[in-house]
């Protein structure tokens, strides 16, 4: 049994879930505008990530006996004036979505809500490894600067990323 609080709190992170995928496909145009394929590839996955992540917080909302409430979908950003900008606000969304995340936690907690803050941490997790993606993106385009050779590379090595469904989705957890 969910307080409406937390429910209130999951709901809404359900919504920016899918705000995030929004964000990516604008990300995505930018690429697919510049025939930057690989990297189009990578936000396409990244936005299939991010659906995944809503569903989740869907199925566990109904599993706790909730009712999944809709809000708006915010229009996300969509003009980027380099790479490295894009990629630079990428990487400070998750990091507001990884305060989200603890946000909810602290709320689990305070709310001595322990299923719902087991059910969080895969999330804590989920978001070191998406902080750790897109600072790595970051770093690699500081160092390319101007030069396209390794934006080409970099192209090739992106459009390999494929989508893995999350383990919560695929354990049918
Ligand atoms: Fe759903 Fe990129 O965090």
């Amino acid at each position: 049994m969910l307080s409406n609080r937390m429910l209130e709190g999951l709901n809404k992170q359900l919504n920016y879930e899918i705000y995030s995928a929004y964000l990516y496909v604008a990300m995505e145009n930018y690429f697919q505008e510049k025939n930057l394929e690989g990297f189009a590839n990578f936000f396409k996955v990244q936005t299939q990530e991010e659906l995944a992540h809503a569903r989740i917080f869907y199925e566990y909302i109904y599993r706790m006996g909730g009712k999944v409430t809709l809000y708006p979908i915010e229009k996300p950003e969509e003009n980027f004036e380099s790479i490295l900008e894009l990629f630079k606000k990428a990487l400070s969304h998750e990091k507001t979505v990884t305060e989200r995340i603890h946000k909810l936690v602290d709320i689990a907690i305070e709310e001595k809500d322990h299923a719902t803050n087991a059910f969080l941490q895969w999330f804590v997790n989920e978001q070191v490894e998406e902080e750790e993606s897109f600072q790595r993106l970051v770093d690699k385009l500081e160092l390319i600067g101007d030069n396209i050779q390794p934006i080409f590379i970099l192209d090739a090595e992106l459009a390999q990323r494929i989508f893995v469904l999350p383990a919560p989705l695929a354990q049918g957890q």
